[in-house]
């Protein structure tokens, strides 16, 4: 069943009906401030960092789960209704809800009057804009009251939730010309403000929510709307909000619009005030003047337009099926640039308070990302790599606001290091910049202690090096990319965290994972040495790349399948020999896609494992069978209920490593068969199982042992929206970035007798026309480049600014 349908057009979603399985949401804002936005018009702004800079409230824990938001009540006679059904929940005559690319919009109507709600945070620009326009549609003059609310968050989410104490006696505000100033703490430290206002005289404003709502009102039924008189309150401590009144005549068939702003302001210390206790306006006031007009507007949309445009220009491919298309060309693409923007930060599932930008996490988002923006994929490489350490470990995550490693959860996760090798890579493959690696780079955030990038990769490489465990294996440390596979924890007591209790320093416990990691990624930095002249080292890394594939081979491989891991007392996991967790699905990817085993078929006898143990309707689980009991040797994935999360949950990150996998061994059409099992807009059909947004992937997807199967949770934020990239545009596409051209080298269904794709690469247009007559699954018989042919398929690098048309036969 289906909630809506896809505008591919438009790119837009289009939400038919305010009550989907859970709050669908999109994300407005792609560079400092932001907002979610649910298909009710719920959700929150924050500046930069979704814990430390939040500008409106969330409720967590929430009953319904997606209350608060940009709301907006219409008052028309005795009815009173909100343009997205929520908060007041009034039956609407129709309802809209467009989801678009950094935009939403909202279409509704009651009794004769329509209302447009677009929302979208301008380029360039510190705030939210949302315009409301009101037609009437009816044959009689019309007047209502238009009542906004937005509800101020004190700053720090995480403060804000729990320092009542302190909270209900520091809330303040200023009003001035009906634009509502939140000016909490800032006549202490803090040199931000933020503001809302409307454009246009308003007729009645409050400021304190006990005030508007009335004591024991929700969001649903305010006094203040239900008896149509602003009380015009300054907020005292408490809780602060934001609401205007705006008293509105239309005539038959008339439109007006009402355009809004959630704006933030910075001020250096000496211009923050223009009097006691009265705030300097002056930057507020001139971001309230650039959105005056639905000209304005427009404009600002239009750019933000073009913008999708252009990224999206960027990676293209026309193929016969549209599900394909409008994934690869519009909602993989820009749940890849929000994910990055995010890491795994703020959505509905993550409360924004709990983590900043995750190491690993940002490391892989960069691979779907780095084709759009390269030179921010550039500044997160560096930023990234400067919360590493000398002996080449590194912090787990950081805050964005002030980029420094979190000491909450510190570090010890031992593949952390390899990820920032291959982001690193990904970067000088796309762009051809080299110059990155010379980048004078901190250790641990301190500005007196750098060495150059390569002078991380090299930390990077050689924590695995330096850290092996008895069987000449990586020692996972406190996890590894399996943050729930907790070899040295052994908790038994309740609270404790999986990710930080125990050591980081086992001395037993060895990832198979991060091993055929080293194998995969590890290349990368011998090629970096190579074109750097460094030939020793280069020889060196490659000799210990080479040790670490034999180790694999007999220590890491379990006659059908490769081991996942061995635990602190060096007992397998993932091996036939255990009762539960007999096979894991991390292993079979990296180890695959590092080529292990591709020669003597045991590549081959891993997937087809997957595929006959691992696999179901829904995509892959992550392990069989799953643990029923709680086993403190392994942590926290064995605290999972079976068939959700890590617990044997189709956690989809790695699904597309057996996707890529596939494709190492040749088989196309296997490739994309997983593709589309877990492929957003393959499942649209089935969103009231799914439940979760039809245009974005989710982390996890029950597994087989779930009673609910197929239920997807956690949308939005994962590293499966950059790895399917991958595995879609360059695995099964074929379109591989490299150092000296774009490699062509797909691997398809059979089926598939021709498709284009067109791909910018350093500046220039490639438009590769793919036909495969022998119905093949993957080989290259020819390739021609405007009109002549090459040898090999590497199609070189071209002037910036020049098209070049690319034949590809395969065969
Ligand atoms: C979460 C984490 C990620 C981890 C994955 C598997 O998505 O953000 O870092 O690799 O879970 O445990
Ligand atoms: C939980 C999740 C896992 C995540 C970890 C770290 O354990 O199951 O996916 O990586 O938390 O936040």
């Amino acid at each position: 069943m289906k909630f809506g349908h896809f505008d591919d057009s438009r790119r837009e979603y289009v939400i038919e009906t305010p009550k989907t399985p859970f709050p669908w949401i999109n994300y407005l804002g792609s560079e400092d401030f932001f907002g979610l936005i649910s298909n009710t018009a719920g959700g929150y702004n924050f500046y930069k960092d979704a814990r430390m800079r939040r500008i409106t409230r969330f409720r967590y824990n929430n009953i319904p789960v997606d209350d608060g938001g940009r709301y907006y009540y219409i008052k028309d006679g005795e009815t009173v209704w909100n343009p997205g059904y929520k908060p007041v929940k009034t039956d609407l005559d129709s309802y809209e809800c467009r989801h678009g690319m950094g935009y939403t919009t909202f279409t509704s109507s009651k009794n004769g009057l329509t209302a447009q709600l677009l929302a979208f945070v301008p380029l360039g620009y510190k705030g939210e804009i949302n315009r409301l326009t009101l037609e009437n549609n009816s044959t009689e003059e019309k007047t209502v009251s238009v009542f906004s609310l937005r509800e101020w968050c004190l700053w720090d989410a995480s403060d804000d939730m729990l320092n009542f104490q302190r909270n209900f006696s520091t809330g303040q505000v200023e009003v001035e010309n009906g634009v509502v100033y939140h000016k909490t703490e800032y006549r202490e430290r803090r040199n931000h403000y933020a503001f809302y206002s409307v454009n246009r005289p308003v007729d009645g404003f409050d400021t304190q929510l006990e005030d508007f709502l009335g004591m024991y009102n929700g969001f649903d039924r305010p006094d203040v709307v239900f008896t149509g008189e602003s009380k015009n309150t300054i907020a005292d401590g408490w809780q602060p909000c934001a609401s205007h009144k705006n008293v509105i005549t239309l005539k038959p068939g008339e439109k007006q619009s009402l355009i809004y702003i959630l704006g933030y302001c910075e001020l250096p210390e000496a211009e923050k005030w223009e009097a006691l206790h009265v705030i300097n306006k002056k930057p507020a006031k001139a971001m309230i003047e650039q959105f005056a007009t639905c000209e304005q507007v427009d404009a600002a949309m239009d750019a933000l337009r073009k913008n999708w445009d252009r990224l999206l220009s960027l990676y293209n491919v026309e193929i016969k099926d549209e599900k394909t298309a409008r994934m690869v060309n519009i909602w993989n693409p820009y749940q890849c640039m929000v994910t990055f923007n995010m890491s795994r930060s703020a959505s509905y599932f993550e409360s924004g308070v709990g983590r900043g930008l995750g190491f690993r996490d940002s490391s892989q988002d960069l691979l779907g990302f780095v084709h759009q923006i390269p030179e921010r994929a550039k500044e997160r490489i560096l930023d990234i790599a400067a919360t590493q350490f000398r002996d080449g470990g590194c912090y787990h995550q950081y805050q964005p606001l002030t980029k420094k490693g979190n000491n909450d959860i510190g570090g010890g996760f031992n593949d952390d290091p390899l990820w920032l090798i291959a982001g690193t890579a990904a970067y000088i493959k796309e762009t051809g910049d080299f110059s990155i690696l010379d980048e004078a780079t901190p250790y641990d955030c301190n500005p007196n202690d750098t060495g150059s990038l390569l002078e991380h990769l090299s930390a990077s490489f050689n924590h695995v090096v330096d850290n092996k465990g008895p069987h000449g294996l990586p020692l996972i440390g406190r996890a590894d990319w399996n943050d729930c596979m907790n070899l040295n924890c052994h908790s038994t007591t309740p609270g404790e965290s999986f990710q930080t209790f125990g050591t980081a320093d086992g001395r037993v416990a060895e990832s198979v994972l991060i091993a055929g990691m080293f194998v995969a990624i590890g290349p990368e930095l011998v090629e970096l040495y190579t074109r750097k002249g460094m030939n020793d080292k280069a020889a060196a890394a490659q000799k210990e790349i080479d040790a670490m594939r034999e180790t694999i081979l007999t220590h890491g491989y379990d006659g059908e399948w490769f081991l996942r891991a061995y635990d602190a007392f060096g007992a397998k996991i993932g091996s036939k020999e255990c009762d539960e967790g007999k096979i894991f699905i991390e292993s079979q990817g990296y180890c695959v896609m590092a080529g292990i085993g591709v020669e003597d078929g045991r590549a081959l006898k891993a997937l087809n494992s997957v595929r006959d143990i691992l696999e179901c309707e829904h995509g892959i689980v992550l392990q069989q069978p799953a643990y029923q009991t709680y086993h403190s040797n392994l942590g926290e994935c064995t605290s999972y209920p079976p068939g959700y999360k890590e617990n044997a949950g189709i956690f989809c990150h790695n699904n597309p490593w057996i996707m890529i996998a596939e494709t190492v061994i040749g088989r196309g059409g296997r490739a994309f068969d997983l593709y589309k099992k877990i492929a957003p807009a393959y499942r649209e059909e089935i969103s009231d199982l799914h439940r979760n947004e039809p245009y974005v992937y989710s982390q996890m997807i029950a597994g087989k042992d779930a009673s609910r199967m197929g239920e997807a949770k956690n949308s939005w934020l994962t590293g499966t929206a950059a790895w399917n990239f991958v595995a879609i545009s360059q695995a099964i596409l074929g379109m591989k970035p490299g150092y000296d051209g774009l490699t062509v080298d797909p691997c398809i269904p059979a089926s598939w007798d021709e498709y284009t794709v067109t791909r910018m690469f350093r500046g220039a247009k490639y438009v590769i026309h793919i036909t495969n007559p022998k119905g093949v699954e993957k080989g290259i018989a020819s390739i021609t480049v405007d009109g002549t042919a090459i040898s090999g398929n590497v199609i070189p690098v071209y002037p910036e600014g020049t098209t070049h048309a690319v034949e590809v036969v395969m065969g």
